[in-house]
């Protein structure tokens, strides 16, 4: 029997289990859909047609019973099918979950499709008991790295303590990292588990979004023949693609659509301020947390298709169908690494080399983004996401990989040698204000590696910090809803190996630390946690889970721009402490130098 003959209205009915507090036994719980054929009408003049609806609706009940999920199982309804997810660790998973038909073949570099609308949707029950592939990629950021992934890798993942909650529960959906290039939704140590949502109560959903060329290639040959008349972007549409998944379906998962928390790190950040100034986002989500994303990007559509012409030249192709018959590997080789606009992205960590600065990834294209970023805040009449924004930094972002690997074994000497040569060619003024500003009287609590720690610490600050606070200052003078700022400064209790790709043992508040704190990766790289590393952790925890609940901070953790919040231990609030660095920063033209995706 085709199961989709039996057609079960959300909401009716569910499948799910129940974990005995005190017991270490799984047991049921069914709740029966009542089948309208089972109500048997005492007029029934007609007993044959009695019993034909009788044998129907038994052939429907025992169908049902043979769907009946086995103990550990789950199955939920979505608008798209029923899907089959695990229950473990306190909570349910359910993974892979597809939100938009597969973006291969003629479907590369189009808009995401929804399977429904398409007729895409799956018989019988989908098995969300495991994730699907991440979407093609190159690991680690080179020309000779490494190609993994599929293009098939549209697919979002929930985490809910519970699918039936006395109150819907608040939604926090992770947009991943990574320079809008490399990784997924389901890196372990830096994405959702059941633990984090059982702990907090919270549903976590988690998505996969194109990456590198597949998700943000900006060409001509590709806008003329597209529905929107423009291309790049395609991994920000995935994204808003999720987010109506999110709308359509988390209220089966026991999510309350209507407190949807977006939270990104690095280019997710990026992403997450993106789609607070995109129309197409309008009402998807109702707070927002950008933790270490990009200041700016502004490239018009014409600019980023006539830099990218280098990979056109570099494909042989002169057309999109020549270019949709490529093979990722070929497309991924084709993309310009080493000339403008620099994919590759490999001075970031570093003081500038004057003049370089990346070219565009993500565009100002005109569908998603109409105006470029600022001026969506900035300039009357223009469309914006009104909601509470948390902007997040960490103090030494570029510890994750610094320019040099002997960066560490650096002595005072050495690190004024190398601010004085770097930022000579910015003039000589800069380099004295800025080596008077970070001098080696400057409080180091860790008593290893203080060089090391001022160096990062004037990066970050000159390509992260201070434009994120610019950003953020932004952000307060537009927004009637609040915003938060906070700077990390907890160093964890030992170095740690934090990226999968550089190897390097940060020591410090190094880029993505909240990121693992938050998903339990601190704990996986460490190996153990100490006490002052789980206070940490808890305080992040805490405030973001306050935020996505609440929609505002506590009391005590006071708005921007009139406080920061520094993430330690514990949390303490202080006015701008970075005033005097971020203004030789800016005032020396240095922001356009900022992270940019
Ligand atoms: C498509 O976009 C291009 C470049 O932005 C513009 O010149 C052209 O008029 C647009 N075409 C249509 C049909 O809107
Ligand atoms: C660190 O490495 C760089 C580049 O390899 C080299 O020039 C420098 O002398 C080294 N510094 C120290 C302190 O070892
Ligand atoms: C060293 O830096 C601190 C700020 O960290 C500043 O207050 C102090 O004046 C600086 N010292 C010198 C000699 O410039
Ligand atoms: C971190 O990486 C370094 C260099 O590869 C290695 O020597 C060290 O053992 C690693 N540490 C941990 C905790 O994995
Ligand atoms: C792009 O952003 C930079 C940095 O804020 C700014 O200097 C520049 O004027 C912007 N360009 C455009 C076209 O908006």
């Amino acid at each position: 029997m085709n199961e989709d003959a039996y057609q079960v209205p959300a909401r009716n009915e569910y499948r799910y289990l129940v974990q005995d507090e005190g017991e270490e036994e799984i047991q049921y719980v069914r709740r029966h859909y009542v089948s309208p054929f089972l109500v048997v009408s005492k007029r029934c003049m007609f007993l044959i047609a009695c019993g034909v609806l009788a044998l129907l609706a038994l052939a429907g009940y025992l169908a049902h019973i043979a769907q009946t999920p086995p103990p550990g199982f789950a199955e939920v309804p979505t608008d798209c099918g029923w899907l089959r997810g695990r229950w473990e660790n306190g909570a349910y998973s359910f993974k892979g979950i597809p939100y938009a038909v597969p973006p291969v073949d003629e479907r590369r570099w189009m808009p995401p499709k929804d399977p429904k609308e398409a007729g895409d949707c799956w018989h019988g029950v989908y098995d969300a008991t495991r994730v699907r592939s991440v979407c093609a990629q190159v690991q680690p950021l080179q020309k000779d790295g490494h190609v993994t992934g599929s293009e098939d890798c549209l697919h979002l993942s929930v985490f809910t303590p519970s699918l039936q909650p006395a109150e819907p529960l608040p939604v926090m959906v992770w947009l991943h990292g990574g320079y809008l290039h490399m990784l997924s939704g389901q890196e372990k140590g830096y994405s959702p588990t059941e633990e984090l949502a059982a702990q907090t109560q919270t549903v976590f959903v988690s998505l996969n979004y194109r990456l590198n060329a597949f998700g943000f290639m900006a060409l001509e040959v590709l806008r003329e023949g597209s529905p929107t008349n423009t291309s790049g972007n395609y991994g920000f549409m995935d994204q808003i693609q999720a987010l109506k998944w999110v709308q359509k379906n988390i209220h089966v998962f026991g999510g309350d659509p209507t407190k949807v928390t977006i939270f990104g790190q690095s280019s997710g950040g990026t992403s997450v301020w993106t789609l607070m100034m995109s129309k197409l986002a309008q009402g998807l989500f109702h707070r927002a947390i950008d933790m270490s994303g990009s200041y700016v990007y502004n490239a018009s559509l014409a600019s980023a298709e006539r830099d990218n012409l280098v990979f056109l030249k570099q494909t042989g192709c002169q057309d999109a169908a020549c270019l949709r018959k490529l093979s990722i590997t070929e497309v991924l080789q084709a993309i310009p690494w080493e000339e403008y606009p620099y994919w590759a992205a490999e001075d970031l960590t570093d003081i500038p080399v004057k003049d370089r600065v990346c070219g565009p990834v993500a565009v100002v294209d005109g569908h998603v983004l109409s105006v470029p970023p600022f001026e969506a805040w900035e300039k009357k009449g223009e469309f914006y996401n009104d909601v509470p924004f948390v902007v997040g930094t960490t103090e030494q972002e570029t510890d994750i990989s610094p320019p040099l690997k002997n960066i560490s074994t650096w002595t005072w000497g050495d690190y004024e040698w190398f601010v004085g040569e770097k930022l000579r060619p910015f003039g000589k003024d800069v380099a004295s204000k800025a080596l008077r500003l970070y001098n080696s009287s400057a409080p180091c609590p860790t008593t290893d590696r203080c060089p090391e720690r001022l160096y990062a610490t004037l990066v970050s600050d000159m390509r992260v910090t201070c434009p994120n606070n610019n950003l953020a200052k932004r952000a307060a003078e537009a927004l009637k809803s609040p915003v938060y700022r906070y700077l990390v400064t907890y160093i964890p209790s030992k170095a740690v190996n934090a990226s999968s790709w550089g190897f390097y043992p940060s020591r410090f508040s190094f880029h993505m630390l909240d990121s693992l704190a938050f998903f339990g990766g601190l704990e996986m790289t460490l190996g153990t946690k100490t006490p002052a590393d789980k206070a940490f952790q808890e305080v992040l925890t805490k405030y973001f889970i306050y935020f996505a609940k609440e929609g505002k901070m506590p009391a005590e953790w006071v708005e921007f721009p009139s406080r920061i919040a520094l993430l330690d231990q514990k949390l303490s609030v202080e006015q701008n402490p970075l005033a005097e660095r971020c203004r030789l920063w800016e005032e020396n033209g240095f922001y356009k130098y900022a992270w940019i995706n």
